[in-house]
Order: C-alpha cells, then structure tokens, then sequence
C-alpha cells in the first residue's frame, strides 16, 4: 500500500505530468525529482506553468497524466489495479498536510489574530489539543520573528509580515516539504528582504524547499537546483550557477536577459 521510500530515494518525484485547462495544454510530461533537503527554484516567463505544476504537486488541481508522489505516496489519488481514483477531499487534506505552501499574495484569514492564524490548521484539521498547538505556533512565530505580533491582526501587520505569518502557518502542519509560490513578488522592495532572510534560514535548517521565484541573487544563493520552464515544459534544470550564468538553451538566456540576473 503505501511503502516508505528509503533515504536515497527522492522526497518529491513528479513523473509524466500532464495538465490542461480546457483546449490548453499548460504541462506537458513535466518531470522532476526533490531530494530530502535541497532547495529547487522555479523559473519562467509568465504562463508557463510554474504556478500550475506547483498547485498539482499540492493537488489543488487534477492531474490529465502522470503522478506526483511524496515520500512515495500519491498525494491526490489511490492506485487501484493500475489506475488512480482521486481520493475524497477529506482524505486529500490529510495528505497534504506534507506539503506546506505559500502562495504570493498572502492569504492568512483577516478575522483571526497572527497566532490563530498559525493554530488553525493542526487544530481543526489534526484535532490536536490547543495548548500544546499554541506553543508550537508561539515557537514558530518566534522563528520567523513575529512572536512580540503574536495577538494582532493580519490588517495590523504589513506585507513582509503577514508573509511571514503564512509561512509559519504552513510550517504548522509539520510539513515534508514547503512550496513557494513567488512569495515575495507582491511585496513592496523594502520588505522584500525580510522574507527572503526567513527562506534562506529554512533552507539552512535543512527543509525541503520548491520555491517558484523571480529572485535571481535568491535562486543562485539558495537553491541547489534551478528548473527553467517554458510553455509547459522543463526547458533546462541544473544547479543554480550553471542555469542562471551559463544556460545551455536559448529560451533560457532570453528569459534571463529579461529579468536580469
Ligand atoms: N484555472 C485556470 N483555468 C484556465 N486557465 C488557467 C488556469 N490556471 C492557469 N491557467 C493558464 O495556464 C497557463 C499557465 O499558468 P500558470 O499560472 O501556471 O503560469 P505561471 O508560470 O505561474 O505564470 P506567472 O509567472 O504569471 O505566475 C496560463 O496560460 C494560464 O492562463
Ligand atoms: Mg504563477
């Protein structure tokens, strides 16, 4: 049924991917392997699917083809016979809890306090006893450095902060792996650093990291490899440095003149 994977094999294995959204094909066999502790950045031109194949790996949507495991375990469906069921919301929500995102526009719930904010999840999801919750979420606030803004309100806080907030209520969910959906483009230039900083000490931590970015110094500094799509595919990947200084493809270099290293 569900067989653990061993330490060599990887966390993350996204085999064969296919998505489309009506007549478009937004993946086309997108494949890509994450080890336990490295840290993968994503890049591409808008529309070329680096949201997309993160919210598959999340099974915020369907796959057409293919599969995506985590720690060897289909995170969407059940494989019955050969062939895969999407499994009931329910049991999808219990399996995502390995996989912690942050999207780019910071989506903490406005009626709830940065703490509560943090508590939610392993409260209401893993019935966890709340005293025990709320120390984890004041450690974590903590880490991120917001435990002095721990009872205000994401209105209260600012960009930076409220950014920082999700991340500690994805690291929550005690997640395998965290998935980074451009966190800090929506963020004005003088709060950019703050939440960097708090991703650069995540990766130092050891967590495993997918991090669609537009941050080149992050990327090259961070990320152990780099992934460049295009159109749906996986144009090139390789480690940071090469990718980013010395890209082997043309849709690559053209892209990287664009938005500058
Ligand atoms: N729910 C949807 N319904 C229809 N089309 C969609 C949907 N989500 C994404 N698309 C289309 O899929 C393509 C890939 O979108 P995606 O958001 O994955 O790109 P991206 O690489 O993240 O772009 P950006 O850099 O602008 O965030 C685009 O053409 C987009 O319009
Ligand atoms: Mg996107």
């Amino acid at each position: 049924m569900t067989e653990r994977m061993s330490a060599a094999d990887p966390l993350v294995t996204v085999s064969h991917v296919g998505k489309s959204f009506g007549h478009t094909q937004v993946l086309r066999d997108v494949n890509l392997e994450v080890h336990a502790g490295e840290v993968v950045g994503i890049l591409g031109p808008s529309g070329s699917g680096k949201s997309t194949l993160l919210r598959c790996i999340n099974h915020l949507e369907e796959l057409d083809a293919g599969e995506i495991r985590v720690d060897g375990v289909l995170v969407g469906y059940r494989e019955h016979r050969g062939r895969l069921y999407e499994l009931r919301p329910k049991e999808v929500a219990l399996r995502r809890r390995d996989l912690g995102m942050v999207f780019q526009r910071f989506n903490l719930f406005g009626h709830m306090t940065a703490l509560e904010n943090v508590m939610e999840a392993p409260v209401r999801v893993l019935r966890r006893p709340k005293a025990e919750v709320r120390t984890e979420a004041l450690d974590l606030l903590d880490r991120v450095g917001l435990a002095h803004r721990a009872d205000v309100y994401p209105s209260q806080l600012s960009g930076g902060q409220q950014q920082r907030v999700a991340i500690a209520r994805a690291l929550a969910m005690k997640p395998k792996v965290m998935l980074f959906d451009e966190p800090t483009s929506a963020l004005d230039p003088e709060l950019v650093g703050e939440v960097l900083a708090v991703m650069r000490q995540l990766a130092a931590d050891g967590m495993t990291m997918i991090v669609v970015t537009h941050e080149m110094s992050f990327a090259r500094e961070v990320c152990d490899r780099v992934v460049f799509m295009a159109d749906g595919v996986v144009v090139e990947q390789g480690p940071a440095a090469q990718v980013i200084d010395a890209p082997r493809h043309e849709r690559t270099r053209t892209f990287l003149a664009r938005v500058g290293r």
